[in-house]
């Protein structure tokens, strides 16, 4: 993929309308205009790889600069668990609008010597003074007065900031797992990460949806916004020096400067300025923790995947238990079979995790019947592939996620593994910056269900809100890896993992293939995904629908179908096969594929 150098248009005004309906705008519109001609010198492009092989290992990420700087550590005779940690810096630096070192995610880890596989959980917890209810008090959050929260509202509060987990869960990562001090990664990291961040298409939108949310911090204007206030566009850079101090500041001091020192003691003063409830207290109690990942098997194939507080790997365990009663490979992918199938176990899915999913260590959560084959085989025998049952979705509370969240796989010469969804939520997070250190907020707590006190996944102190992240490892029967993956996208993440691992071992493509082939996406119902649930179902880059005849059975059959270019999810794969090592990127995003 290429993307041309805009610059900024020579002789024009631009007059950018955000409207409130696109996505992270603030409720008024806000018009820009730019007063001054701005030509552009340098020729940039954006290079990306979808597929690299080679000889002694393979990243990929959402961005180029981060998978150069995971080979570069591998090459430097890093481990995977070295070159991932790096990766993940460097992710969070230019993948500027999904992902940051205030955020969270699951990093799924494996060892080739011991073959133990762990997870990293260093998802954003709720602050000691969170209350329930704290979402629903109008005099605080109505932003625009209509007597009603809305998730906008809620997203762009300081409210909605958690804990944030990288910090402390990339340090648990490289000192328990990695070869390399944490000076030695940040130094690849900070050197490469001098070069600016290159403004794709998606991070000149991310900026642009959220153009109306920066207004109200002058740090993140000064980040994200050009010398005239207007937001960057693709071929601009984005240079970030106080981001780049930071990561310096942790190479010397650790974390501990990041939970108990200066860059505490600056993001809790800027929190608590704008109204926020994080105290230098939540900071210190923060802990990232080693926890046992989901496990499953699918047609004899091996599932390693996120467990609690993300509903990520238990629903494709759940999902793929479902399907194992099926004969995928005889319906044909993409046949009206089996899109129905998928979306008469999406709803299942679903219900399901809107009603037992939540953290375990606050809630009880029927892991075990979860993902058990009986209770797969129960609900296979509920489905009649001639008929929708629109009924399961019944009593389904608005699920609220967002879209955003990025990923990476690495894998090195020894065999060791890791698979890694991290994520500050919204684009561009909570879009406040804390002055003087290029620290992005997450507005994590906004995963909780915020608005239905009587959920399971309410928020409460010290909580970690329900994810979706699912970082995955698929086992051959004979125990060998077979692939590394996991991808953004929010609540809709275990089902485009599910389907990537469907058409490797169902339907025969190679990883390739699986990641990049048109695919669907199952929407709950709820209060601002649309009152009804539905399956989107992509269609090929050349056409504007699927073929309507398919559409036309599957709404016979009684189901809510729609085919539309909105895509979801990006994922990023590793393996290992006779032929060596081999990454591969989604062509939905600005992702790079890399190996050596
Ligand atoms: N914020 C997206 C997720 O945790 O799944």
């Amino acid at each position: 993929m290429k993307l041309k150098h805009k610059g900024l248009t020579i002789g024009l005004i631009l007059i950018l309308i955000v409207s409130v309906l696109s996505g992270c705008t603030s409720k008024t519109k806000v018009e820009v205009q730019q007063q001054e001609e701005v030509p552009s010198t340098e020729k940039v492009v954006y290079n990306t790889a979808l597929h690299a092989n080679g000889e002694n290992g393979a990243v990929s990420s959402g961005r180029v600069e981060a998978t150069e700087v995971g080979l570069e550590v591998l090459k430097a005779g890093g481990n995977a668990i070295d070159a991932a940690v790096a990766t993940s810096f460097a992710i969070q630096f230019f993948e500027i609008e999904s992902t940051g070192i205030a955020g969270g995610g699951f990093m799924l880890i494996h060892d080739a010597k011991s073959g133990e596989d762990v997870v990293i959980d260093m998802r954003e917890t709720a602050p000691a003074a969170t209350t329930p209810d704290m979402f629903l008090n109008t005099d605080v959050l109505d932003t625009n007065g209509d007597g009603e929260v809305d998730y906008y509202e809620a997203n762009y509060h300081p409210l909605a900031i958690g804990v944030p987990g990288n910090v402390a869960g990339l340090e648990l990562a490289l000192n328990t797992y990695g070869t390399m001090s944490m000076q030695e990664i940040m130094d690849i990291v900070c050197a490469k990460a001098e070069q600016g961040i290159y403004v794709t298409n998606k991070v000149e939108s991310a900026i642009a949806e959220c153009y109306g949310y920066i207004q109200n911090y002058e740090a993140s204007k000064e980040l994200l916004l050009n010398d005239l206030g207007l937001p960057y566009v693709e071929g601009d850079i984005i240079y970030n020096p106080d981001l780049i101090e930071t990561y310096q500041k942790i190479a010397k001091h650790g974390s501990e400067i990041f939970y108990k020192g200066e860059l505490a003691q600056k993001m809790v003063d800027e929190i608590q300025k704008q109204g926020g409830i994080l105290t230098m207290e939540d900071l210190v109690n923060y802990e990232a923790t080693i926890i046992e990942p989901s496990t499953g098997t699918y047609r004899g194939y091996k599932i390693v995947s996120s467990p609690p507080p993300s509903s990520g790997g238990t629903h494709i365990i759940q999902g793929l238990n479902i399907l194992e009663n099926f004969d995928l490979k005889a319906m044909g992918h993409r046949s009206v079979d089996e899109f129905f199938l998928l979306q008469e176990i999406g709803k299942y899915l679903y219900t399901d995790r809107a009603k037992y999913m939540a953290d375990t260590l606050f809630v009880d959560v029927p892991l075990k019947g979860l993902t058990s084959k009986a209770y797969a085989k129960s609900i296979a025998d509920k489905i009649d592939l001639n008929k929708a049952d629109n009924e399961v979705t019944a009593g389904m509370p608005a699920d609220y996620e967002a879209v955003d969240t990025t990923h990476l796989s690495v894998i090195d010469k020894d065999g060791n593994m890791v698979s890694y969804t991290n994520t500050v939520n919204n684009y561009l997070g909570n879009a406040m910056v804390i002055p003087g250190t290029g620290i992005i907020m997450n507005n994590e707590l906004t995963d909780f269900d915020f608005s239905n006190l009587d959920s399971i996944n309410a928020p409460k102190p010290g909580m970690r809100p329900l994810s979706s992240m699912s970082p995955t490892f698929v086992f051959t029967p004979e125990g060998e890896p077979l692939m590394s993956l996991g991808t953004p996208g929010g609540y809709t993440i275990f089902f485009t993992v599910l389907q990537n691992i469907i058409n490797v071992i169902d339907h025969g493509m190679d990883v390739n293939t699986a990641i990049n082939i048109e695919r669907c996406s199952y929407h709950p119902a709820g209060a601002y995904y649309g009152e009804e649930f539905y399956l989107y179902i992509e269609p090929k880059d050349d056409e504007t629908s699927i073929d309507e005849k398919i559409l036309e059975e599957l709404r016979a059959r009684g189901q809510i179908v729609a085919s539309k270019h909105d895509y979801y999810g990006s994922t990023n794969a590793v393996y290992r096969d006779t032929k060596g090592f081999h990454a591969v990127a989604d062509r939905r995003r600005d992702s790079h594929a890399g190996a050596y």
